[in-house]
């Protein structure tokens, strides 16, 4: 049986002080879910320390939402994962449809920054998903079998069962627009599929596919009721206490 996982993407939202305003009435909100579904949020980098000291001692766990795929270096402007491992991080959001498009990263790249997250004792969730173009088109399944295959590449099925998948459909992100239950589901499925294929159906069966793309409460229930969705990726309604602690809730 998986264990429900509920991160939430803050993107580039909150400054340092709000942060731990947040988490402070966040920890109390979501305490009662303790062993049946694992939470984490996802701070930008500037708020990280302060979000590690609020959450100290609750079930709220510590996401990055980025890092760079080297140890240290001439990278101005980047953070590597042994610095976010410092600072408490158990997590860290790679190839988010926005970094993928904004700052153009790969699969190539995707892959390479999962080796510095696992190197220095982190997880991934690995975030695919096509843009609406992809899908009018009838590309989705290929689209997402792609990314899957390009960033999972090269590692153990003792590793990858620990891994999270994001499922992200980039037309939902943001939008309002949810896919259905019955959409998500079926790349979910595909998914699990390609995860069969690259390593085997125990380690399959234990990987956790999460969704993301306009989670809010009310739609929750009907997603994580799916039968291989795992969890929710959370943009927009993890910012607020009662918004997030109600999709927490939905699986809880
Ligand atoms: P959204 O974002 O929930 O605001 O759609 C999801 C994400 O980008 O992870």
């Amino acid at each position: 049986m998986r264990r429900a996982f509920i991160c939430g993407n803050w993107k580039m939202n909150k400054t340092a002080s709000e942060a731990a305003a947040m988490l402070r009435d966040l920890r109390g909100a979501v305490s009662m879910v303790r062993d049946r579904v694992e939470i984490a949020v996802a701070p930008p980098f500037t708020a990280l320390a302060a979000a590690a000291k609020a959450i100290e001692g609750s079930n709220v766990e510590l996401a990055a939402q980025n890092c760079h795929s080297q140890g240290s270096g001439a990278f101005t402007g980047e953070v590597s994962a042994e610095m976010l491992k410092d600072l408490g991080v158990a997590w860290v959001i790679l190839g988010h449809s926005e970094r993928r498009q904004l700052f153009h990263e790969t699969d190539a790249g995707v892959n390479e920054k999962i080796s510095a997250v696992l190197k220095a004792g982190m997880l991934p969730i690995v975030c695919v998903g096509e843009t609406l173009a992809e899908r009018e088109a009838g590309k989705t399944l290929d689209v997402v079998s792609t990314q899957v295959k390009g960033a999972l590449k090269g590692f153990s099925a003792a590793d990858g069962a620990r891994f999270v998948v994001a499922y992200e459909p980039v037309w939902a992100i943001g939008t309002g627009k949810t896919a259905t239950s019955r959409q998500a589901q079926e790349v979910h499925a595909h998914i699990r599929g390609l995860l069969t294929e690259l390593w085997n159906p125990d380690t399959a069966q234990q990987v956790r596919i999460q969704y993301g793309g306009s989670v809010k409460p009310d739609n929750a229930t009907e997603l994580l009721s799916q039968t291989d969705i795992d969890g929710a990726l959370v943009g927009g309604a993890s910012l607020k206490v009662a918004d997030f602690a109600g999709i927490v809730k939905a699986k809880g």
